[in-house]
This record gives structure tokens, sequence and C-alpha cells, in this order.
């Protein structure tokens, strides 16, 4: 089926949250700090506000209280203080977008300034392993004693894996419009979860969540820089308050690095002991990452070691270094994507040093149950995509196919790489209504961020209705709606399509108790997925695929392209396959741009990114992915969900650079172990 906003998006009906406008609107504009550690001095409104249509200049001096939320970049002007460069030390609210700009660039900012450290290194004062309850996964794990086992192993890697910071770059920038009526307020907002950017503004307001209302028809992508609110929907709330007018909060791009959050980069020393047979004897994984001054994150990028492979003897640890940085964030896959960088780099390390084939030693190393909560995988069909994207990708003729093709001018290479992404379903609520005409509305406040859950949330409704799917819609985008977890973690269409299984069952049910009639005024069923989804879990649950790059190496320029990338992936039942393939292929789309031309450059002397715009910041067009091709094995797994499918938004980009750097060692007999493998890097 295809997407259904699919028409309005392609003639531009469709409308965004900047694309939103209202009467008497004003327009924000924002001053960011140019030191990256230090304090507000004093701030000095009087040019700003000497310009006409200047409404408005908000800092820490006059800004009203908001109450915490344990996310420092949502208290804005609540102090002095400045974590890092780029910050909002004052806001200007006119009555146009360009005046707020131009005012923005009269107000006075005097700082004391203080030496900042924005350099990741694996020791030193800043680093700390992260806050015992802080991340929501356990910082360090060891089984058996990998110390002992890694010297005595016969075969052994040691290797020390990096990546850079990368931004999300989305293409519609973060924007809000917000405004109070009567104590309620009301947003527009890009956001991956109207439900949760409720509640954090009720929390900062200190008002119930039902004085909120978040609407977010549309989202240009969010990647996970918009899975959290961030600081600009604050900031139109704030500033609707103070002007009392709706309030235009629209950030450029230059502004996104700063304040929408990145990949934290990432240093990571991997160290594999394994038989002569290739089989691991120990594995083991430290990762060291960065967070800010006034955000508690931690990317788990060990965490996939701790379920891919299994050994006896094995250790993750994740270490974190609080630096004056902007704050990082999810970004998709976060954690399973650096980590599985290294682990499957590695890997493909040790399958050189056992002179085995790289997709044999993976095979070799497969497992039925989770290693690490010693619980069955509910599937795992690693395998079956390892097999069958072998045969399709013609990984037998490896060798040959490197000699054939590799000339005077390129070197050729095929590579390989497996990916995970667990498997979360979060609790939601969803109703649906029945007219007398067999018409049927779901109501659920899921964000679409693109990946078409309109469309494949009244797949599901009509399939457990029995009715064909034009009979049926689905709503989303609205915090008014019944409440639903975010779009984010993989976990959209399992989590809200949970719902809309039971509440769709729920209404057969009544409709049936009633001898099949519906009333003039409909039927209406409403189901909330709490009990169901609530721990503890009998299997391990998880997707799994398997990445092949087949790449060029020009010898002259060191410039590295991928003619082929095929995945191959087990996630469940497919309910939509023009839309799987989207996620899938978008993922691995992504996963070629990190491997070869993202990067997020940090100026030490400044202390901020240099990388703030797409001439600086490359990402991978259409050219530089001339044949991506992704297939999903028969895999139906209705422990994950009641339709049987997994989350598909994130393992498409998981292995993807792994197999591509794979591919590039192949090709060249080099290993590159820092990313992105840009010519500079390719000495
Ligand atoms: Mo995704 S990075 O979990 O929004």
């Amino acid at each position: 089926m295809p997407r259904r906003e699919a028409g309005e998006k392609v003639t531009g009906r469709a409308r965004y949250t900047g694309d939103v406008r209202m009467p008497r609107a004003a327009y924000v504009a924002v001053v960011p700090a140019t030191v990256a550690h230090g304090r507000v001095r004093a701030v000095r409104p009087q040019r700003a506000l000497a310009l006409p249509g200047v409404t408005a200049v908000i800092y820490f001096a006059n800004c009203p209280r908001l109450r915490r939320t344990g996310d420092g970049e949502l208290s804005l002007f609540q102090s002095p203080g400045i974590a890092y460069r780029g910050q909002f030390v004052a806001a200007v609210v006119a009555e146009s977008p360009l005046l707020a700009r131009e005012a923005a660039l009269r107000v006075g900012v005097e700082y004391a300034a203080r030496p900042h450290e924005v350099h990741l290194a694996t020791e030193g004062p800043s680093l700390h392993p992260p806050p015992e309850h802080g991340p929501w996964f356990p910082t360090d794990c060891v089984h058996g004693d990998p110390e002992a086992a890694l010297p005595c192993s016969d075969v052994r890697v040691d290797a020390v894996y990096r990546t850079p910071p990368y931004h999300h770059h989305v293409l519609e920038p973060h924007a809000s419009l917000a405004y109070w009526n009567d104590g309620f307020l009301t947003v527009h907002d890009t956001t991956q979860g109207p439900s949760g950017t409720r509640d954090v503004l009720a929390r900062l307001f200190g008002i119930r969540p039902d004085r909120v209302r978040v609407v977010a028809h549309h989202i240009g992508a969010g990647f996970g820089s918009k899975a959290a609110p961030r600081a600009q929907v604050v900031l139109a709330a704030l500033a609707a308050r103070v002007v009392r007018r709706p309030v235009v909060t629209a950030l450029s791009r230059e502004q996104l690095s700063a304040v929408v959050g990145y990949r934290t980069p990432t240093i990571q020393r991997i160290r594999l002991g394994a038989g002569t047979d290739g089989r691991l004897v120990a594995v083991s994984h430290a990762a060291f990452e960065q967070t800010s001054m006034i955000r508690d994150f931690s990317e788990c990028s060990a965490a996939p070691t701790r379920t891919m492979y299994a050994a006896p003897h094995r250790m993750t640890s994740h270490r974190r270094a609080r630096l004056h940085v902007p704050s990082p964030t999810w970004l998709r896959a976060p954690g399973e994507c650096p980590g599985m960088f290294a682990l499957e780099s590695a890997m493909d390390e040790l399958a050189e040093a056992c002179a085995l084939d790289p997709v044999e030693l993976r095979l070799r190393n497969d497992t039925p149950v989770d290693p690490h909560s010693g619980r069955p995988f509910s599937s795992r069909n690693l395998a079956a995509c390892l097999r069958l994207g072998a045969e399709r990708f013609g990984w037998a003729e490896r060798d040959r196919l490197r000699a054939r093709r590799s000339d005077r001018r390129q070197l050729v290479g095929l590579g390989v790489a497996a990916s995970t992404f667990p498997q979360y379903r979060f609790p939601s609520r969803a109703t649906v209504h029945a007219d007398p005409h067999g018409r049927y509305v779901v109501r659920i406040a899921a964000a679409d961020v693109g990946t078409g859950a309109r469309t494949v949330l009244a797949q599901i409704a009509a399939d457990t209705l029995r009715v064909p799917p034009d009979r049926v819609t689905a709503e989303l985008g609205d915090s008014a709606y019944p409440s639903a977890s975010w779009a984010g973690r993989s976990s959209g269409t399992t989590s809200w399509g949970t719902a809309v299984v039971r509440a769709c069952e729920a209404l057969r049910t009544e409709i049936g108790r009633r001898g099949g009639d519906v009333p003039p005024g409909g039927v209406e069923v409403s189901w909330d997925t709490s009990d169901e989804l609530a721990p503890p879990r009998a299997f391990s649950q998880h997707a799994f695929g398997a990445q092949f790059a087949e790449v060029t190496v020009d010898r002259a320029t060191r410039e590295v392209r991928v003619p082929r990338l095929l995945g191959v992936f087990a996630v469940g039942r497919v309910i939509n396959p023009a839309t799987v393939r989207s996620q899938l292929i978008g993922g691995m789309v992504m996963g070629v741009s990190m491997a070869l031309c993202e990067e997020g450059v940090m100026d030490p002397a400044h202390g901020h990114f240099l990388t703030r715009d797409l001439a600086a910041y490359r990402v991978a067009t259409y050219a530089d992915v001339p044949h991506v091709e992704a297939v999903c094995v028969d895999e139906e797994d209705f422990h994950t969900s009641p339709m049987g499918a997994k989350g598909v938004g994130e393992i498409g980009i998981v292995g993807t650079a792994a197999a591509i750097a794979n591919a590039v060692h192949h090709a060249t007999g080099h290993r590159f172990r820092e990313l992105p493998l840009s010519p500079r890097r390719l000495v």
C-alpha cells in the first residue's frame, strides 16, 4: 500500500511545523554564547530594543523561572553559566524573523570566560564512569575471566577504532510555534513524540499535562534529534508567555550542531581471543565517549557486543568524559551503530588472523541463546541473512572478483558485516471508532517522522478488523489523541501497532456483543498496553541482518566508492514492503555516508563544531549510492508483537560502515580503523 500522505508531500501541501501560520505571531532569534566555558557577566539589550518592532529580549536576569526536568538543555536562561559554545544566552522577540535576527546581532553580551576542554581521550581527569543510575543500561559487565583468557588464546586481535562526531542534519530544521490561552499551552513542534514533549513542557512550566497540547502532523526526519524536546520548543513557550502572543522559533541549520545533539565521538578498544578454528574464547569491548556539562548522555556502544556472539569470557565497559561541548544525543542506532562498526571490524581482523572466510567465522560464533541474559532469542535468523546475502552477492567469487575487476586505476574489494538491533516495545494507548457506514478511525498520539506510520497503522487496524484498508483512517501527530510512546529505538510500529491491534480486537468484541449493530453515534473503544508490556520477558528480542559491500579504491586519488551494497535482514513479518524497504535502504545509505563522508569537526581553540552546514559537513547523495538493495528473509515473531513484526528503523545503518571498511581492507590489504574513510585517511 502506498504511503497515504505521499501526494500531500510531493505536491507541497503537507504542512510542517514551520509552515503553520498564526495571526499576530512574533518571531524569535537567539543569541548564542561565543565562549565555550564561563559565565555571562552582563547582557545589554538596549541597542536591540531600540529597533522598531522588537518586542522583548529575554535572558538570565529577566527570564521567568522554569522547573527542572533533569535535562539542563531545557533550563533556558535559568543561570548565567555557560557549558558550551553556542548555548543560548539570550533571545530576541520581534515582528519578523529577519528583524529578530538583526536585533540579536545587536545584543551585547559580556562574558567571564574560563579555560575549556573539548578533546575526548581515553584517560585524564574528565573521564568518569557514567553515573550508577544515569544510563538505562549497565555500564560494565564481566562474565568469566577475560583478562586471564585473552593472553592464552591461540589467535588474538587487539585494536582501537575511532568514530568522529556525527550530526543529524535532518532536512527539516527544528522549529516550534507556541501560544497560551487562559493558562492552556498549545505548541506545534518538530517532535518524534507528542506525548513525551507534552509531559516535559508541563513539568517545566508547572502545569498539568492536560493543560498542554503538542501537535506534529508531519516531521521532516528526526533520527533522534527530535526524540526529546529541544530548547526551541521551550523558548517558543517561554517567549509566548512573556510577550502574550503566539511565538515562532525556527532554528537555522547553522544553529543545529550546537543545540539539537549529535552522535558522540567514540574511541573503542576491542580485544578478541579465539581458537584456531575461529571460535571465540574471550571478548573485551571498552568504549570511551563524551557528554556535556549540562546533560547526562551515555551511548551504549559496547552493548551489542553483549548479545552478538557467544564466548565463555566476556567484558564490556563504558567510560565517559564530561567536556565543554554541546550535548550529544541519540542518532539512528545510538550505541549499536558505532559499537558494531568496532566489533564487526574486529571480527574481520579475526577472520584474517584465523585464515577463515568472514561469513564462516560469524556462522561459527552464532548462538541461539543471548550470552548476556542467558535467555533464548525469540528469533535469531542471522545465519539465514549471512547465507542468503552471500549467495545473492556472489560472495564465493570474492577473491576472483577482486582480481578480475581491479586494474591499474581501481582496486576492488568485497566486505561483510553482521547487524543487530534490540526489539523494544513501549506502552501506548489507542482509540478506534466505528461508524454505522463501516468506516473506522484509529487515533493515537504517535508521530510519523517520515516512516509511513499512518499507512502502516491503518493496515494493522484493517487486518485486525478484517475490513479493506480503505475503510480505515489513522489519525496521529497530536497529543490530544491517546498517549503514545515516541518514534524512537525502532519501536514505533510495534508499540503503537500492539495498542491498535488490542483496541481493534476489543472493538470487534464490542460490536459482536451488540449483535453486529453499530448505532448512529458509532462505537468507540480505547486500549492501553501498559499491563501487557510490563516486564519480565522470557525471550531476548533482537532483529538481525548482514550487509555486503563492494568498494572501489582509486589508487591515485584514494577515493572510496561503493558501487554495490546489499542488506539482508530478519526483522519479523514485513507489514508494508515499500515502507520497510525505505527504512532499510535509508539506514544503509546513512551508513555509506558515515563510512565515507560524514565527520563532525570540533575546533579545539574555540570549542565549537566547524561543520555547521551541508557544505562543510558532507552527506552522501544519490550519486554516492548507485546500487543499494535490501531484502528480508522469511520470519514471523509473535513474541515481539501481535503483528509478528520487529522494528526496522535503525538496523539498516548498523553494520554498513564495517562492511565498507572491511571491503576497503579486502581491496587494499590495509586496515583503516578510523572513520570516515576519506582520501585524507587512506594514506
Ligand atoms: Mo532514534 S536515534 O532512537 O530516535
